[in-house]
């Protein structure tokens, strides 16, 4: 057992600056030594697994990490049942994005029921599957690793749907956003172990 601390980040990415900046931000000197995957911190028993985003609620779920910073969204979309379910600690308030579903400008929606019988291109299958059946549409769901933008030109989909920041890469595909399905931002996580008293210290 390790008697250090350890808090996944995203190594690189939408969270990866700001993740760094608030543990620095809390008075942790953040040693980035010649590991990439490890930075150790210098004043406090505390190392830094630096990983995939994706990979943040596996590590913290399997108690490999004790807490984790990660979007809602990727917690939201993780696949039941590959780990133990990590603890939600707090929302930290920043990485703040939506997502949403979008079409071709002009796109006539009236609420959920217009994307019944749709092809919706996603890197986010299970949230947008959950929201279809909340709202009792069937709809085709295509799985992208990314790229989902370039569907609807593509003809591959007639709708997408996608993490949402600025706007600006809807708006450079002739696509607008109508509807939002997740309201995300940065959560701070943790394993469902609880943490050894030493270390929480
Ligand atoms: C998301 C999304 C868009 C972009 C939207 O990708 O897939 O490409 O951000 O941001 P905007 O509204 O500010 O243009 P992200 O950068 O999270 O990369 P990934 O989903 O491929 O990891
Ligand atoms: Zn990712």
């Amino acid at each position: 057992m390790s008697a250090r601390l350890r808090i996944a980040i995203q190594k690189s990415g939408r969270l990866a600056d700001k993740s760094l900046e608030l543990l620095e931000a809390a008075g942790l000197r953040v040693l980035k030594g010649a590991n990439e995957l490890l930075y150790r911190i210098e004043n406090a028993p505390i190392d830094l697994l630096r990983v995939r985003d994706d990979d943040i609620p596996t590590f913290v779920g399997d108690g490999v990490a004790d807490l984790g910073i990660v979007g809602l969204n990727v917690l939201e979309e993780r696949e039941d049942g590959r780990s133990a379910e990590p603890v939600q600690v707090m929302n930290l308030g920043f990485g703040k994005c939506d997502l949403k579903i979008a079409a071709a400008i002009g796109f006539d929606y009236k609420g959920p029921r217009s994307l019944q019988g749709l092809r919706i291109a996603t890197t986010y299958p299970h949230v947008l599957n959950r929201f279809l059946a909340e709202n009792g549409v069937t709809a085709d769901i295509i799985t992208m690793r990314g790229a989902v933008e370039v569907a609807p030109r593509l003809k591959l989909a007639n709708a997408i749907c996608d993490l949402v920041s600025t706007g600006a890469t809807l708006e450079a595909n002739g696509l607008a956003p109508f509807e939002t399905v997740l309201r995300s931002e940065a959560v701070l996580i943790r394993a469902p172990k609880q943490i050894e008293p030493e270390l929480a210290k």
